[in-house]
């Protein structure tokens, strides 16, 4: 895109003071700024209007197996599972591609050190998590990561010093999942530099797409991968992969499957798996009304099942729903930009980060199974730095669960 076309395709988005310093740049930065301008997906924007008059709909509950029936069928559940993970049917895509800014880390999350007599990061945690069931059926599943253009090329260097934790090195997979430009409250995008649009990562959400457009839909037709699971990079309880909740979700006919645990009280943060119209769905706990957050029967609570963020999809499923748009939310932050000729780095929210959520992906889908697990086996989200979900916590689940810290 040379300059005339840039502005006259800026003016028409109402965009034109992105080129307010282009006279003041080299041409090296001019161009980089016009190559900007061609990638930028400024329909985005629009979407602040529709993201802010989202109303849900009815929620009911939905009903989960139950640990008591997981327990009680353990070897049925797992014997579908270990079959499918035997014959390469199941691989597994962790979300790496987060900012983790309330850990305050500007390191990749996963290289954040849970150790306390020893190093021992998240990421080598989930590797050591892995393989428990690798050594069970003797097979590598594919591992897809997913980083963002933040943090690509230091998870990747990471995995590469650490021998891929004993993994083939053949079977990991990095992609970088796309970005959402920013902007203020009014909807003007920011600049991150005078001669660079200000872009973000856009939300966990985009993973299926993410993958698909860096090729790697190549490994899943090749291998004829069946299931996809998702997991996190903060929980270090994370049981990837794990045969039982693919035999599960198998068995009942679900098309994904959402691991759950009870959650402690109604105020947790944690997005609830519910029923929305009628179809599966996660509701964040910031958009569940109060008075269905603290509803109860016979003294618990009726919408108790707190995702775990470990999902299971089918690709089929995916792939006959990824016409489907994801709605984009609004995360509202401080970030930094250019005003006034001078780059300013701003401690209180000044405008929006353009997310789509994995979350939503679910009520695309026609089942979801909900699984439950016990929380002190199976969740340790690390999110903040001290307090709830933090540090402290997973650490002392950790021990809990035998882990040498
Ligand atoms: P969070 O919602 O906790 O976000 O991510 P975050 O960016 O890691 O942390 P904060 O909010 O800035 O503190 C949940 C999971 O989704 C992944 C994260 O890496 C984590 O595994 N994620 C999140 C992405 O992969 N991409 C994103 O754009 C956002």
């Amino acid at each position: 895109m040379d300059y005339k076309r840039a502005v006259t395709y800026l003016t028409q988005r109402g965009q034109a003071h992105l080129l307010d310093y282009f006279d003041e740049l080299s041409p090296s930065e001019q161009k980089q700024l016009l190559c900007d301008v061609e990638n930028a997906n400024f329909a985005v924007v629009k979407n602040i209007k529709k993201a802010q008059n989202h109303k849900t709909g009815k929620l009911t509950p939905i009903p989960a197996v139950t640990v008591e029936e997981i327990n009680a069928r353990r070897s049925v559940f797992e014997d579908v599972g270990l079959k499918l993970l035997e014959d390469c049917k199941v691989g597994a895509v962790l979300l790496a591609g987060g900012q983790g800014t309330r850990l305050g880390s500007d390191k990749p999350k996963g290289m954040f050190n849970i150790g306390v007599t020893r190093t021992l990061t998240i990421f080598e945690q989930q590797m050591n998590n892995i393989k428990q069931v690798v050594a069970r059926t003797g097979r590598f599943f594919p591992l897809f990561i997913m980083t963002s253009y933040i943090n690509d090329a230091a998870t990747r260097a990471y995995f590469e010093e650490n021998g891929y934790f004993g993994f083939p090195k053949d079977r990991v997979h990095f992609f970088i999942q796309n970005v959402a430009p920013t902007c203020d409250f009014d909807g003007k995008v920011f600049l991150d530099e005078k001669y660079r649009i200000s872009f973000s990562p856009n939300g966990n959400g985009g993973w299926y797409s993410s993958l698909i457009n860096s090729g790697l839909n190549s490994v899943l037709e090749r291998e004829n991968i069946e299931w996809l699971n998702v997991y996190s990079v903060d929980n270090v309880l994370q049981r990837i992969c794990d045969p039982a909740f693919i035999g599960a979700t198998v068995l009942k006919r679900c098309s994904c499957g959402a691991k759950v645990v009870k959650k402690v009280s109604a105020e947790e943060k944690v997005g609830v798996l519910c029923r929305e119209d009628g179809k599966p769905a996660i509701i964040e706990y910031y958009e569940m009304p109060e008075k269905l957050a603290n509803k109860r029967k016979k003294g618990e609570l009726v919408f108790c099942y707190g995702v775990t963020l470990n999902y299971l999809f089918s690709v089929q499923a995916l792939n006959s729903t990824l016409s489907g748009k994801l709605p984009y939310h609004l995360a509202v932050k401080a970030i930094p930009h250019v005003e006034g000729g001078e780059r300013i780095t701003p401690v209180t929210p000044c405008g929006y980060k353009f997310e789509t959520l994995i979350v939503d992906m679910v009520k695309m889908m026609d089942s979801c199974l909900a699984f439950e697990v016990e929380r002190e086996r199976e969740f340790a989200p690390v999110k903040n730095s001290t307090g709830v979900d933090s540090v402290d916590t997973a650490r002392a689940l950790l021990a809990l669960n035998g882990v040498t810290l």
